[in-house]
Order: C-alpha cells, then sequence, then structure tokens
C-alpha cells in the first residue's frame, strides 16, 4: 500500500504520546520499520550510546523516490488506512509517527531505493526541516542515520543516563527483536566493536543461547503449546523457552514476552509466567524466559500505549491461563526426563517452614555438561543427555570467597574449591573429548586480529600449525612473524590471540610438542584465574561438572582442585579445649 495521510478521525483513535524517550526508541521504530518492509538483515550501528550516531540498515522493500518526503509527515503511513483496521493491525507500525518524531528531534539522513526502482534517493533532514536531496545508486533498502539526537531538546538529552545504560537498553531492544525474528540476521555494532550477532538461520534456539548465554541455555527448557481454534476458542500459539527452577535471577528483568512478533511488557503475562513456578522458586526469585504467543490480530489490542509496549488482550484469563499451563507442562515433562525439577533451590526455599530433610538439601541441578561445545549446545533436547557418572557427592555451593575459592558443602563437610585449579581440570577434560571427536570447536573472530611472535616462537608455529588447527585455531601468516587469528577456539574468552599463543608455544617447545601437551597449555590459559569474582549460576555450573569429572582432584598441571573439610574435622576442631 502507497504511503498516504491518515484522515483526522483515526489518527484521533490512536494513543497518542511521546514515542521517542531515548535512544533506544530510536533503534526500536527502525528495526520495526525495517521488519515491517520484510527485511531478512538488519544491522544497527552506535556511537556513544546512541547520542552521538544510531544508524540502521535493512535490505527491506525500501521507500519509492516519490513517497519518501511523505514518509518523515506525521501520521503518514502505509500500514493503515482506515479506523476498523485499527482493530486488527498486523504490522509492528501503524501510526505514521516514528520517523517524523526522530526526525525533529536529530540530524536524520536517509539513503533508500525502493527494490522495484533503479535509483535511490538521499535525503537529509534537520529537525524535521527538510533539507538536500539527491539521487544515489544503493542496494534495495535504506539505511537511516539518526545523529545528534535530542541536540535541540536539551531537556530530554539531559535526562539520559550514562552511555553504559543506553547502549544496554539497546541491547535489549535488538536482542528481543533478535528472538521475535530468529529469521532475520542482526548485527549490533557500538563505537564499531560488535556486540550482539544472530545468524538468522531461523532457529530460535541458537538465538536463545546468544541472547542468555550457553551456560543459561543449558538450563532452559522448550515451551511449546497450540491451541487449535474450536467453536469459541481462539487459536493461541505458545512457544519458546523458559528456565527449568535451578536457573533463577533476583528481578523479572529476563522475562520476555512477544505477542505476535511485538515485544511486550504485560504485568499479567509476567504474573502467569511466576505462577507456574509456584512452589519450585522461593519468593524473590524470578525465571528467565523468552515466550512467542501467537493469536489472532483481533483478539489482541496493540493500540492502547504510545510506544506499543502494551496490548490487551479481549480475554486476558484466557492468555493468562494458556502460559500458565503450558510453562507448568514444560516444566513437568522435564522433571519427568529426569532433570531435576525440585531443585535445591527450592528446598532452601522451603526452609523457612521446617527444614527439608537432609537429603534434599545437597541435590541441585541434574541438568549436565555446562562447558559442552557449541554445536552441542545448540540441541535444546538436553534432559536426555547421558549422564557421566558421579565421582564426587553432590555439592551445594554457598559461595566464594577471596575471589578464588567456591565454598560448598557436601553430605560429609565442606569442600574449598580452587575456582582457577578446577576450570583448568575441566576445560582439559573437554579438550581430550573434543580432540578424540576431531578437534575443538572454534568461532570466527569478529575481525582477523594480526599477531607478531618472537623469530623462534614464529617458526615452532609453522612446525606445530597442526596442533593449534586441531585445537581451533585459524591462523593465517601475515609477514615475517606476523600472522591473523582468523578463528580462535571456543573456550577462550577475551585473551588476546598473541599471548596465548605464546603461552602454547612455549609449554611445547619445554614440554613436547604433542596434542596433550597443546591441550593442557590452551586449558590453562583459558581457565578463569583467582582474583575473578563468579556468579552463583556460573559457581553451581562449575561444580555441577566437576562432580562428574573423572578425575576431580586435581588440575593436569598437578595443582590440587579442592581441599575437602569433613564433619568430624570440624566438629573436633571446635570440640577441641
Ligand atoms: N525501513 C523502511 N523500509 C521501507 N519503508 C519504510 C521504512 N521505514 C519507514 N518506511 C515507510 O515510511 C512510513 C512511515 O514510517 P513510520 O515509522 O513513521 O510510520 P509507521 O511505521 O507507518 O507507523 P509507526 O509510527 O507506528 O511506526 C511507513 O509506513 C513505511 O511505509
Ligand atoms: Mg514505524
Amino acid at each position: 500500500m502507497p504511503i498516504a495521510m491518515l484522515a483526522e478521525e483515526v489518527v484521533d483513535r490512536i494513543a497518542a504520546g511521546e514515542a521517542i524517550e531515548r535512544p533506544a526508541s530510536v533503534v526500536k521504530e527502525l528495526i520495526e520499520n525495517a521488519i515491517d518492509a520484510a527485511a531478512t538483515a538488519i544491522h544497527i550501528e552506535t556511537e556513544a550510546g546512541g547520542r552521538k550516531l544510531l544508524r540502521v540498515s535493512d535490505n527491506g522493500s525500501g521507500i519509492r523516490r516519490g513517497e519518501i518526503e511523505l514518509a518523515f509527515k506525521r501520521h503518514a503511513t502505509s500500514k493503515l488506512r482506515h479506523a476498523e483496521e485499527l482493530t486488527a493491525i498486523r504490522s509492528l507500525g501503524f501510526r505514521g509517527e516514528a520517523l517524523a518524531s526522530i526526525a525533529a528531534v536529530s540530524q536524520t539522513t536517509i539513503i533508500t531505493r525502493h527494490r522495484d526502482e533503479k535509483m535511490g534517493l538521499r535525503l537529509q533532514l534537520q529537525a524535521g526541516v527538510l533539507g538536500r536531496q539527491q539521487p544515489v545508486g544503493a542496494p534495495a533498502g535504506s539505511v537511516i542515520t539518526i545523529e545528534n539526537l535530542f541536540f535541540n531538546t536539551p531537556a530530554r538529552l539531559k535526562f539520559l543516563k550514562t552511555d553504559h545504560t543506553e547502549k544496554r537498553q539497546i541491547y535489549w531492544v535488538v536482542a528481543r527483536y533478535a528472538l521475535a525474528y530468529p529469521q532475520i540476521a542482526f548485527a549490533l555494532l557500538n563505537d564499531g566493536r560488535e556486540r550482539f550477532r544472530s545468524s538468522g538461520s531461523g532457529q530460535l534456539a541458537d538465538v536463545v543461547a546468544r541472547v542468555f548465554g550457553l551456560r543459561e541455555f543449558k538450563h532452559m527448557l522448550p515451551v511449546w503449546s497450540d491451541e487449535a481454534p474450536r467453536l469459541g476458542r481462539v487459536a493461541l500459539g505458545i512457544s519458546g523457552f523458559a528456565s527449568l527452577p535451578q536457573l533463577h535471577r533476583a528481578s523479572r528483568d529476563r522475562i520476555n514476552f512477544f505477542v505476535n512478533g511485538r515485544a511486550v511488557q504485560d504485568s499479567a503475562l509476567t504474573h502467569a509466567l511466576t505462577q507456574a513456578y509456584a512452589g519450585l522458586l522461593s519468593p524473590g526469585a524470578y525465571p528467565l524466559a523468552a515466550l512467542m504467543l501467537t493469536m489472532p490480530p483481533d483478539f489482541v489490542d496493540v493500540n492502547v500505549h504510545p510506544t506499543k509496549a502494551e496490548v490487551r488482550f479481549r480475554d486476558q484469563q484466557l492468555v493468562f491461563r494458556a502460559v500458565q499451563s503450558a510453562v507448568r507442562a514444560a516444566l513437568q515433562a522435564a522433571a519427568e526426563h529426569g532433570a531435576d525439577v525440585d531443585s535445591w533451590a527450592v528446598a532452601g526455599g522451603r526452609s523457612g517452614r521446617g527444614s527439608p530433610p537432609l537429603e534434599a538439601s545437597w541435590r541441585h541441578s541434574s541438568v549436565e555438561d555446562p562447558f559442552n561445545s557449541y554445536a552441542q549446545d545448540n540441541m535444546p533436547e538436553r534432559a536426555d543427555a547421558p549422564l557421566r557418572p558421579r565421582t564426587l557427592p553432590p555439592l551445594r555451593v554457598l559461595g566464594q570467597a577471596g575471589a578464588a575459592y567456591i565454598i560448598a558443602e557436601g553430605p560429609a563437610g565442606l569442600y574449598l574449591v580452587d575456582q582457577n585449579a578446577a576450570h583448568e581440570r575441566l576445560l582439559y577434560q573437554q579438550l581430550r573429548r573434543d580432540l578424540e571427536n576431531g578437534g575443538a570447536p572454534s568461532q570466527a573472530t569478529a575481525e582477523s586480529q594480526s599477531f607478531v611472535l618472537a623469530a623462534d616462537d614464529a617458526a615452532l608455529l609453522d612446525e606445530t600449525a597442526g596442533l593449534f588447527a586441531q585445537l581451533g585455531f585459524e591462523l593465517e601468516g601475515f609477514g615475517p612473524n606476523t600472522f591473523l587469528a582468523r578463528a580462535l577456539p571456543n573456550l577462550l574468552c577475551g585473551q588476546a590471540p598473541g599471548d596465548v599463543i605464546t603461552h602454547i608455544l612455549s609449554r611445547l617447545r619445554n614440554k613436547g610438542k604433542t596434542a596433550q601437551c597443546a591441550a593442557l597449555a590452551l586449558a590453562e590459559i583459558a581457565a578463569t584465574k583467582r582474583g575473578q569474582m563468579l556468579q552463583i549460576d556460573d559457581m553451581r555450573a562449575l561444580i555441577a561438572e566437576l562432580e562428574r569429572c573423572p578425575e576431580p582432584h586435581s588440575a593436569p598441571s598437578g595443582k590440587k582442585t579442592f581441599v575437602h573439610i569433613t564433619s568430624e574435622q570440624l566438629s573436633a576442631e571446635f570440640q577441641r579445649a
């Protein structure tokens, strides 16, 4: 449908208000426009938390040259004509307001070419006033650049938070749309650095793993239910992922609901979800979730809030019950498959109402392999994974001491686990399994990173290139003693490739040029260091893995992984004198 001005009586029926509050609102509106234009790739760039620059590029339909000025007029839209259509909106936009509101408070440049036209157009606006227009050659799609947001509204500029906060808000906008549209490839760059990327593979599990983290994804369950339309019933679909009870947070900020592809905030939906965990989570603990609801468009009113963030259902109770029962069913199915849904966290939560049986307080997650490779991570069907035999009793993590030791208790006393040595052991075991299975998984670097080695190291690297390839390094010569890292092992996080490689080479030189030595050296340098504060979930994942590690007592380098203080030792200590 061409872009046209809405009739006044339609405008009057649209929920009005300020839609552009901060850089993240701009990103949201521009992403929504790109999705409505059927883009399959959306690229977002920001500078200085979005204050200085925001750019959203898409490969969607583009805007016709004859319509582009209209697109920036308030109440001009191609998505709505008649007031009756407001009751069944199928697009994300419908008010014809976003571009006008954004352009009014910024310096805007749009380059767009409609897919049916040969030439594109570049148009500039300053505080909403149309400026230069010139024909340009451009790929089909649109690139919209917003510079100096709020430059003419200092009051709003003052309300912006730190760059860090604005970046986080932008990240979550992008992450939410990536979750809602796994078939679209999203990329977010902050100040030239890649912050997020989704592949556009169409696999929701891929995006959930990227947004929530691989370890968290391990503890998430697929949720699915599909209510077929029957007489008096509405077709209501629910799909997505929700966390097992052992994975939770102190706030609701990882609960994401989408209604017909729109990210919505709805306290009733959140309440329905938390109700599904009744008795499984202690008060103040909230699950993580990404749940997509689909329903007929006339069952939901999206025209209730100026930023379209809230919706109203024709029958809220029905939606509420559907969410609750879908999540509950997923949790029950997981419990039947052997996942320990009645987690120790639950036992802990109950202790105020009488202590749980002793045995129960040792129990916690039986979801295994938190350090598995990415390929395996992408499989949502975790419950059937074969368990390795236990080598330690079930341990309950109590906390961290000195940013170096994990304090845990077991049925027979206290355990002080050296986080560095234990992680080194686990990474080494993982690498051994990977090597037996043909090599360790790697991930392409966002930008190839170059590094320079000493001449003798460079010669040794040439000689042992095969070992590095098995570990997941993809390296390329780039001049005298200079190399490019195209891909790095998955288990590295953030270390400079030059440092890692120099470390491995020194071990190979001193201890032998074997795959085993190389794996050991890589585990050493990749392991969590002492001095690093750990999140409780990370500690639990590490301990759960150690409990089933074939050699849990020492790191491959010989360091002790834990000290066990038995209950007898403890009571003897206190009863002495
Ligand atoms: N990235 C884009 N690709 C193609 N067309 C676009 C794009 N962005 C905007 N348009 C066109 O410009 C029009 C105006 O966009 P704008 O965002 O202001 O309003 P809207 O999307 O119709 O409604 P809303 O204000 O609810 O977002 C759209 O209706 C659409 O036709
Ligand atoms: Mg729009």
